[in-house]
């Protein structure tokens, strides 16, 4: 049987030490911007999305070598847009996990700059690493794609547009799909490329990952809306307790990860580890 937070535990270690190679020393010029990007990268997140990466891979017989460089770049994109997703002009959070936001312990431009720098890292090592060509540019592309405007940036546009009109719940869904959901499906999808899946698998894995995503972000809501202002200063309009009521929320939640199941049934391969990373996003309390 799986023990998952032994299985958590040993990716997050060989993905921190990808990570901590990939990054420029704290001590090379410039060095607040490169401790900055390093504070951020390095202060406790879970790595779900290069965790999915991986076992995606893993699941139709890719090594973890195929998967780790789209593992680490998902990752990068993904603490670049905490950083900016935190800034005054949009969330205005003054503390992640616990210690002071980027803006809050670098100041504000640099905090901007750290995350420019760690999205453009992200392509640089994604471009360097020794895949053949034509993979390195499916997964440039698929990460691209998510991360731009169709994708995390589109999805964060809305949802601050959302202060000054308040969302429907079929708005709300189209953030929660854009902000959070594409890079998770871009997380898995790269995995399966990398581990050179069929489309089918890619699809199948991607339609898994899209239902995580959207999990992921209705239980991030329910975590924000009953921590008191703890998880987030400002009550984000774009959350989804809004328009649902807590058991609504729940079932929504629910529903997606009965989706992700099934899509994975149509994957032929070891799929424990992605089955127990839904329930995970389920069940999870930070
Ligand atoms: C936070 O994501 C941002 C959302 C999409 C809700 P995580 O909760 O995965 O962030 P860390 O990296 O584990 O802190
Ligand atoms: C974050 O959504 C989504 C992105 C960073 C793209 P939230 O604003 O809900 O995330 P938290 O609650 O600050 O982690
Ligand atoms: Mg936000
Ligand atoms: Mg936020
Ligand atoms: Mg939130």
């Amino acid at each position: 049987m799986l023990n998952l937070v032994t299985y958590l535990n040993e990716k997050r270690q060989i993905i921190d030490h990808a990570l901590d190679a990939a990054m420029p020393a704290p001590d090379e010029r410039p060095t607040l911007l490169h401790q900055a990007m390093r504070y951020s990268v390095f202060s406790g997140g879970k790595r779900l999305r290069p965790i999915l990466c991986m076992a995606a891979s893993n699941a139709i017989n890719g090594t973890d070598d195929n998967a780790i460089t789209p593992a680490i770049a998902v990752e990068l994109i993904h603490s670049y847009t905490l950083i900016h997703d935190d800034l005054p002009s949009m969330d205005n959070d003054d503390t992640r996990r616990g210690k002071p936001t980027v803006h809050r312990k670098y100041g504000e431009a640099n905090a901007v700059l750290a995350g420019d720098a760690l999205q453009a890292l992200a392509f640089e090592i994604l471009a360097d690493s020794t895949m053949p060509d034509s993979t390195k540019i499916s997964l440039i592309r698929e990460l691209a794609g998510a991360a731009g405007s169709r994708g995390v940036v589109g999805g964060q546009v809305e949802d601050i547009a959302a202060i000054n009109v308040p969302p429907d719940a079929d708005t709300i869904r189209w953030i929660h799909l854009h902000k959070t959901a594409d890079l998770f499906r871009t997380a898995v999808r790269m995995g399966a490329i990398a581990g050179n899946a069929t489309a089918a698998q890619v699809a199948n894995l991607g339609q898994y990952a899209e239902s995580i995503g959207l999990a992921f972000q209705i239980t991030d809501d329910i975590l924000d809306a009953n921590s008191g202002g703890k998880r987030s200063a400002i009550d984000t309009p774009s959350n989804c307790m809004h328009v649902l009521s807590a058991q609504d929320a729940r079932k929504q939640a629910d529903e997606q990860i009965v989706k992700a199941m099934a899509a994975l049934k149509l994957i032929d391969g070891n799929t424990i580890p992605l089955e127990a990373i839904a329930q995970f996003v389920l069940e999870r309390t930070c």
